[in-house]
């Protein structure tokens, strides 16, 4: 499977959204949720804000959101695999998560209004899209004056580095091989080929100043192997 191919991506997620949620904490050791809450922490999204989580997968940072925004503001999450979807809803029958709602779509045109949300996140989903540019674009199509956004994804390092090494020998030693053992090679065999093409921390700042935030910032985590473009409309 190519990278950006929207198709192909959607199956993808469609069909490995019933071990996504096992194989994220077991191949990030469970550091995805404090690499999620560290965003979070720098974003602030406090009581009554409207928040929108584009490429929401399962949910855990919509929900994550929720609480901070409870008990007057609003969360939706936003993915076009129907099963990440599902899977969402399921997630969110707990109180916290009431103001939580769901939409199917593609984060590239979800259709929704202009300039009226609080705050956006992404986490893991702009290296998927089929153009990062263009989501960075809606981004900040959607948010209000003043307004936030969060995005975290792997940090496309520098070719040949210590980190890059390190992150070439976590994917293709320990990711690969524990895939293939439950018939999803191919599926986690695509995350390397999806970073090669992933814009660097400094190509998202730069394009990010382009489209008109006011304020922008790439901040790397976990020693470089992930990384958070935080923005201000
Ligand atoms: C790696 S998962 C991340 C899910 C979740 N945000 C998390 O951090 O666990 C990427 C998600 O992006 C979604 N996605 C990819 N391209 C998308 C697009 N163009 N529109 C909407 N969702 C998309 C996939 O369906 C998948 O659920």
């Amino acid at each position: 499977m190519q990278p950006r191919d929207p198709k192909a991506i959607q199956a993808l997620f469609d069909s490995i959204a019933h071990k996504y949620d096992f194989l994220n904490d077991l191949f990030s050791f469970g550091l995805h949720r404090l690499w999620k809450r560290k965003l979070l922490s720098w974003l602030e999204p406090s009581s009554g804000e409207k928040w929108l989580d584009l490429c929401c997968g399962t949910g855990d940072l919509s929900i994550l959101l929720a609480k901070s925004v409870n008990p007057f503001g609003s969360v939706l999450g936003v993915d076009f695999s129907y099963s990440q979807i599902l899977l969402a809803k399921k997630r969110s029958l707990s109180d916290s998560s009431r103001i939580v709602s769901w939409v199917q779509a593609d984060a590239l045109k979800t259709g929704l209004p202009s300039v009226s949300f609080d705050g956006v996140v992404m986490a893991y989903g702009l290296r998927n899209l089929e153009d990062p540019e263009a989501g960075l674009k809606e981004i900040y199509r959607l948010l209000k004056p003043g307004a936030k956004a969060g995005v975290l994804d792997f940090n496309h390092v520098v070719e040949n580095s210590i980190i890059s090494f390190f992150q070439k020998f976590y994917l293709r030693k320990i990711v690969v091989p524990i895939a293939s053992l439950i018939g999803l090679k191919e599926e986690y065999a695509y995350l390397e080929r999806s970073l090669k093409r992933f814009p660097s921390g400094l190509l998202q700042e730069k394009m990010a100043k382009e489209i008109g935030f006011k304020k922008v910032e790439y901040k790397v985590l976990a020693g470089g192997l992930m990384g958070a473009l935080l923005l201000k409309a």
